[in-house]
């Protein structure tokens, strides 16, 4: 097994390819070439061994048992906790809640912080940018509620109105939900300066850090963020294990969202009282083995370093936008301040999905469709996109894979 380049070393992809054994493999006879990290990332054998390890020799349920493999496995998942709130510069591990990833985590706040203080006439401020996950949970809330949702407009550029956001505040806001990086169109919002424009009407902030946490340094004392969420599956960890921070003043005055075991402090006929934080919203038994894998991730990402990690990404993404630019019948959608992750484009008046379809035939794996960003889609006039992502393992020479072709494609559909 490799172990992860550490931090002061010169970065060399070719040696963190090695990582990941699934990059080696082929694809329609053609050697993969993963462009589609935003939609999942792949795992590096560090995070599949310690699930691995944690399957074969510490499996137990948490926090129940009194013996030996249920005390490691509590280790363990607590571990993970821990090594999460030192990612994310948390200033205690009550803030860090284990869920299925961000959209449960999304819902989670919808449920527990919206039904208890958001109600009808309120308001909620979400962008025109957001993934469906930090969306209809909302739009669900609203119903519910009578509440009502603000949209933050954005320009062709893919680039959010500051001016109609600050205007959007008021006295009836109770909550701005907003994504850190747009998976769609790589733009990267100014989410610290958006949060202390809301904090100046004492408006709670929730950033969805999905697309975030595996291209930038996340420190959620210093966004001074009061929601943060994001899934492992993004960040080179498992599938079905993501977080919620919260911040415990406000984690505090929530109500659980699910009952059941372990979220109690003591339950009886007459009455139930709730667990501690973060416990109270954990019920019912984690995906323990998931947090272990998430943890490894954490282990790995911080081993190369995020400010490593963003200056590699970052010079990729040049690069494929510089590429793309120079094909005449290529069209970039989105062309943000600051992108992040991700770049999406069209080819004429080709179908993204055939796109994608003839890309795959490459060995080529990128994503097509509206990414789950339908309203994103709406306003740019289009039905989809093709977006192509990057990781810590891709190169110029993936870049140059993908983009080779792109004219015969024009071409092919020109006939
Ligand atoms: C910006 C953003 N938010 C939320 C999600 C939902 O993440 P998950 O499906 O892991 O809950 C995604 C997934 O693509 C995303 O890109």
């Amino acid at each position: 097994m490799n172990a992860p380049v550490p931090a002061t070393a010169v970065w060399d992809t070719a040696r963190i390819q090695q990582d990941f054994p699934i990059l080696s493999r082929e694809v329609h006879g053609k050697p993969l070439v993963y462009l589609d990290s935003a939609a999942t990332t792949q795992r590096p054998v560090s995070v599949v061994e310690a699930v691995r390890k944690f399957d074969l020799t510490h499996n137990a349920n948490v926090h129940r048992g009194v013996h030996l493999l249920s005390q490691e496995a509590t280790q363990a998942y607590e571990g993970a906790r821990e090594k999460v709130r030192r990612f994310l510069n948390a200033a205690s591990v009550r803030e860090i809640l284990f869920v299925r990833g961000t959209t449960e985590a999304i819902n989670l706040v919808s449920n527990s912080f919206g039904t208890s203080k958001i109600g009808a006439g309120d308001e909620i401020v979400v962008s025109s940018l957001e993934h469906h996950s930090n969306i209809v949970p909302w739009q669900m809330l609203a119903e519910r509620t009578g509440a009502v949702l603000r949209v933050i407009p954005m320009s062709d550029s893919g680039d959010l109105d500051q001016e109609a956001y600050r205007e959007l505040l008021n006295a009836r806001t109770r909550l701005v939900a907003l994504t850190h990086i747009s998976n769609a169109l790589g733009t990267v919002n100014p989410v610290r300066e958006m949060i202390a424009a809301a904090h100046e009407h004492e408006i709670p902030v929730l950033v969805d850090g999905a697309q975030a946490v595996a291209h930038t340094a996340v420190d959620v004392r210093e966004l001074d963020c009061d929601f943060y969420a994001f899934s492992g599956h993004k960040l080179y960890g498992p599938t079905g294990i993501g977080v919620l921070y919260g911040r415990e003043a406000l984690l505090e005055a929530m109500p659980p969202w699910q009952g059941g075991g372990d979220m109690i402090a003591s339950v009886s006929f007459s009455g139930t009282t709730y667990n501690e934080l973060p416990y109270k919203f954990e019920a019912g038994t984690p995906n323990i083995s998931g947090a272990v894998g998430l943890g490894a991730a954490v282990d790995y990402v911080e081993a190369l370093g995020l400010e490593a990690i963003a200056a590699h990404e970052a010079d990729l993404l040049d690069y494929l936008v510089a590429q793309l630019s120079k094909i005449d019948c290529v069209r970039l959608i989105g062309e943000p301040a600051v992108r992040g992750g991700a770049v999406s484009f069209l080819i004429g008046d080709v179908h993204p999905h055939d796109i994608g379809t003839i890309l795959d035939c490459e060995g080529i794996a990128i994503r097509a469709g509206h990414h789950c960003a339908q309203p994103i889609m709406e306003r740019l006039g289009i039905p989809a996109t093709a977006r192509a992502s990057v990781g810590v393992y891709n190169t110029k020479a993936d870049i140059d894979s993908l983009v080779a072709p792109l004219p015969q494609i024009a071409e092919m559909f020109a006939r």
